[in-house]
């Protein structure tokens, strides 16, 4: 898009840097939905534009229910996978950024502000190769006023050094909002499409994208700020629910009461809602804890401490959810673990996903290898590499977990060989059919089933000899 009159702009190529989870589906979709428009999807990562080029559709690096059949339809024809990334900046009249944001781990901000180094490092390869003007689009999840950072290394340099021609940038924010598992649903039929920025035309370059698919009157205009603040808004409210269902559950265990029921008589009530009710083994995901630290260090920074202990008080809630069911499970094994079989019934953070980033089954996993129990994991899509990159993240040191202490098991029924628990951790649909019966003449007696997503029927297992504790409802 060379042109010098912006209003006659249309957007014909589009690169996306960050073939991930936002990225790979997000991209897929607009390809699908945009036959005129070219998608170049780059990644620094070539193993990963490897597999995106696979022509096995199974070798995909995201698992997501109908995203293979897009990219099948897509791949090579307006949608291109590429390591070329200065190339395809260059080509394109709008970018995406959609590189990884993890939270900082060392100097100011540490374990609470989100690292910049991957989106700063994007900005400037684009304002050293975009040609003439280019839309810069922030797809990943970012602390409030980074659009003003972006902004700045962009406008540092103005001229193309080869032509002298003159480049100019607008950036807008457009969080994404999709949930893994459910994500090219998402994406097809968003709620709403949200668009922050302070120069209405390239508002509509990128709203024109969308209306190829998505009503106007779910495309909603702000300025950048708003724009940002409302994505980790949104995150830490979801997040929030969780929490606090999750708090409720342990009451109902104490007293009686039974969570399910509970969830269901508040969700009635059209203002709480049904959704986002279910109790578990505490949230996991790329996004929400790294939300809500953003959120609460940007409170602090603003002087807003009450604020920033609210929102901090969420994720202190949902380690102690994850702390106190490992608990449980120990005390119920007669306050030993040592040399016990346990079987994981998932790993990654929900169902429908291979993607095991700040899963509860990992911090669980940690306390119980920890205490010399060994742990036999089953996960329909979650991989032994991926589990092994899991447990190190979290504890470095070799001694405290050997791979000889765990195993990933492909056959369902195996993990149950000589168990002395089976642990549900991830709500996967294959997980609620459990032959009980014959599972259970597999494990050392006294067994116990722990439901932390509360999706075993009760009577599927009572007369099978099995003990059952369920999340909200004990026992
Ligand atoms: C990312 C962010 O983590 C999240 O905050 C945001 O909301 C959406 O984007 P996700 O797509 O799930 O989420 O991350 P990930 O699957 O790790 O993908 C990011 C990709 O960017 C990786 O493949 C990485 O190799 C790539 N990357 C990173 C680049 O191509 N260039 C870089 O400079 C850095
Ligand atoms: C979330 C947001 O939903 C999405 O809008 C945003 O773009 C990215 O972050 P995601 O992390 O993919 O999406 O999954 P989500 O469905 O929100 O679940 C997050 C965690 O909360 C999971 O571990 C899930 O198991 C847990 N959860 C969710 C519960 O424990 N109970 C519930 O009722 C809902």
């Amino acid at each position: 898009m060379q042109e010098n009159n912006i209003n006659h702009f249309r957007i014909n190529k589009i690169c996306c840097v960050g073939a991930g989870y936002v990225g790979g589906p997000t991209m897929a979709v607009i390809a699908k939905k945009c036959p005129n428009i070219i998608v170049n999807v780059v990644d620094i990562n070539k193993n990963r534009i490897d597999d995106w080029n696979s022509e096995d559709l199974s070798k995909l690096p995201i698992y997501e229910p109908g995203l293979a059949e897009i990219i099948a339809e897509t791949k090579n024809k307006n949608l291109f996978f590429s390591s070329e990334i200065d190339k395809c900046i260059e080509d394109a009249d709008m970018i995406f950024i959609s590189v990884n944001t993890p939270t900082k781990t060392e100097g100011i901000g540490a374990g609470q502000t989100i690292d910049l180094t991957w989106v700063e490092a994007c900005a400037r390869i684009i304002s050293n190769k975009a040609k003439g003007y280019t839309v810069v689009v922030e797809k990943s999840t970012l602390p409030v006023k980074t659009a003003q950072t972006i902004k700045e290394i962009l406008n540092s340099s103005r001229r193309d050094i080869n032509t002298n021609n003159e480049k100019t940038f607008s950036v807008l924010s457009n969080p994404e909002f999709l949930a893994e598992g459910t994500a090219i649903e998402n994406l097809v039929n968003p709620d709403r499409v949200l668009i922050g920025g302070d120069d209405n035309n390239s508002i509509q370059l990128l709203k024109d994208i969308y209306l190829n698919w998505v009503p106007e009157n779910k495309i909603i205009c702000t300025n950048l700020w708003s724009s940002e603040l409302s994505k980790l808004t949104a995150n830490a409210f979801l997040a929030q629910r969780v929490s606090s269902i999750n708090s409720i559950s342990a009451i109902c265990e104490a007293t009686g009461a039974n969570i399910k029921e509970v969830s269901k008589a508040i969700g009635m009530d059209k203002r709480i809602g049904g959704k986002f009710l279910n109790p578990g083994p505490g949230f996991g995901g790329s996004c929400f804890k790294k939300d809500i630290l953003n959120l609460v260090y940007l409170a602090r920074y603003f002087r807003l401490d009450e604020v920033a202990d609210f929102w901090e008080k969420v994720i202190i809630l949902n380690n102690w959810q994850q702390n106190r069911i490992y608990k449980i499970i120990v005390e119920k094994l007669f306050g030993n673990v040592n040399g016990k079989k346990i079987a994981f019934l998932g790993f990654s953070f929900k169902a429908n996903t291979n993607d095991t980033r700040e899963s509860s089954a990992i911090n669980i996993g940690n306390y119980l290898l920890k205490e010399g129990a060994k742990l036999s994991i089953h996960d329909p899509k979650v991989g032994f590499k991926q589990i092994e990159d899991a447990f190190l993240t979290i504890d470095q040191d070799r001694n405290n977990i050997k791979n000889s202490q765990w195993e990933k098991v492909s056959n369902i029924i195996d993990v149950f060989e000589g168990a002395d628990a089976a642990v549900v951790l991830t709500e996967w649909s294959e997980y609620r059919n459990i032959n009980w019966d014959k599972v259970a003449n597999l494990m050392r007696k006294p067994a116990w089933v722990f439901d932390t997503r509360s999706i075993i029927e009760r009577d599927k297992i009572i007369n099978t000899g099995l003990n059952l504790w369920s999340i909200g409802l004990g026992f």
